[in-house]
């Protein structure tokens, strides 16, 4: 088999100038530690909200559950704080939040864009029934509970730039539909019932986990890419504009809205972002540190579709001002911080940490 050398990047990088954990140290400083049920959570983003509030209040807060095998390599996983969890199965929501004696759920189970136009019955199950269960319980046992929305939330009629909180919401994607859907159901049970409901608006969340089937998942393939073959064939067009943020952003967004005083919401649901880019600019980004780094296109017609219906950039001033969201991730320091952790993952596995260059086989 032919072997490929890996394009690395021309500088090391020196530490982001920002405490990544300062945020989370304060929070955990000025709050009660939660006890934390996070469905669907072997996903893109239930790994890393586990280890934020594992670091934040101990490991005895936060049980994780999904309905898949926890992953040989998923040393942060253990099997005390892990549980099968099928979301359409109400009583075993149930079972788990009184066994567990747990007062708030993070409800990360969910298919995404692209998957869920592949198999929109399942869909439907996962992402309206779901919710369904999880609000009734919630309902039942006086819970927190954080249902993530997405830009995929609004549609084509939707204003694309500096989107706001308030404005048309008319999805084209049965994901969009759906998570409309929770997001109204999610208002609802607040207002009628007093269920305690938050729910924020993700833009493309990037992180050093694979993602679970979106239309930004481009935006974290292409690292991987950079770094096993030095370039990165795109779905999107290189025009394609989509507000993004970055993994440790994004749980902070969670972490600080959840810990907000309910007195500080002026609504249930608020947009979150970072930055915005296209692929075109991802690639100028990653060029600053690998200059060898090409990348050309093959567009996928649904995932374009998608893309071109979704909002360029987001206005998140609501969460800005009223609980005091702030992102502390740009375009550079993402790009920094994923190639210096993918290099890291890549030697590890391949068993040559502190190697200068990677093959591949
Ligand atoms: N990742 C992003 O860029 C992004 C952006 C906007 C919003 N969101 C939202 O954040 C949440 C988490 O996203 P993610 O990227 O981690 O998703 P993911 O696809 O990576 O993970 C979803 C998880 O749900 C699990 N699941 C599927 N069916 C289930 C069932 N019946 N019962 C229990 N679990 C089930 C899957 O096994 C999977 O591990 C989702 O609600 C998603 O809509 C994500």
């Amino acid at each position: 088999m032919r072997r490929t050398l890996v394009f690395i990047p021309k500088r090391c990088y020196s530490p982001l100038p920002v405490d990544p954990l300062a945020r989370f140290k304060t929070i955990s400083q000025t709050s009660k530690a939660p006890k934390v049920l996070i469905t669907g959570s072997l996903g893109q983003l239930g790994r890393g909200l586990n280890s934020v509030y594992k670091y934040m209040y101990g490991a005895e807060c936060v049980t994780m559950s999904d309905i898949v095998k926890v992953p040989s390599d998923a040393h942060d996983v253990s099997s005390a704080n892990y549980q099968f969890l099928d979301i359409l199965n109400q009583s075993a929501i149930e079972e788990a939040v009184v066994n567990r004696n747990i007062d708030t759920i993070v409800h990360f189970s969910a298919l995404l864009s692209a998957v869920g136009e592949q198999n929109v019955p399942l869909a439907l199950q996962v992402n309206c029934r779901g919710v369904e269960n999880v609000l009734q319980v919630a309902m039942r046992h006086k819970l927190k509970v954080f249902i993530p929305s997405t830009i995929g939330a609004f549609g084509p009629t939707t204003p694309r730039d500096d989107t706001p909180d308030l404005t048309i919401q008319v999805p084209t994607t049965i994901y969009g539909v759906s998570k409309v859907y929770a997001e109204r159901l999610g208002e609802y049970y607040n207002h009628r019932f007093g269920v305690d409901f938050r729910s924020l608006r993700f833009p493309g969340i990037i992180s050093a986990t694979k993602p679970g089937g979106g239309t930004t998942d481009y935006a974290i393939q292409i690292f991987y890419d950079a770094l096993e073959k030095g370039s990165h064939t795109c779905y999107l067009r290189p025009d394609t504009s989509l507000p993004m943020m970055y993994d440790t952003d994004c749980m902070a967004s969670v972490v600080q809205f959840l810990s907000a005083d309910n007195s500080q919401l002026k609504r249930r649901v608020y947009n979150v972002t970072g930055f915005s880019f296209t692929p075109e600019q991802i690639a100028g980004a990653i060029r600053k540190v690998m200059p060898n780094f090409q990348i050309d296109y093959k567009i996928c017609e649904t995932r374009q579709a998608i893309a071109d219906s979704w909002p360029r950039s987001l206005d998140d001033s609501g969460a800005r001002n009223d609980w005091g969201w702030n992102p502390e991730y740009g375009l550079d320091e993402t790009v920094q911080v994923m190639f210096a952790l993918l290099q890291r993952e890549i030697a590890q596995k391949k068993g040559e940490g502190g190697e200068k260059q990677v093959t591949t086989a």
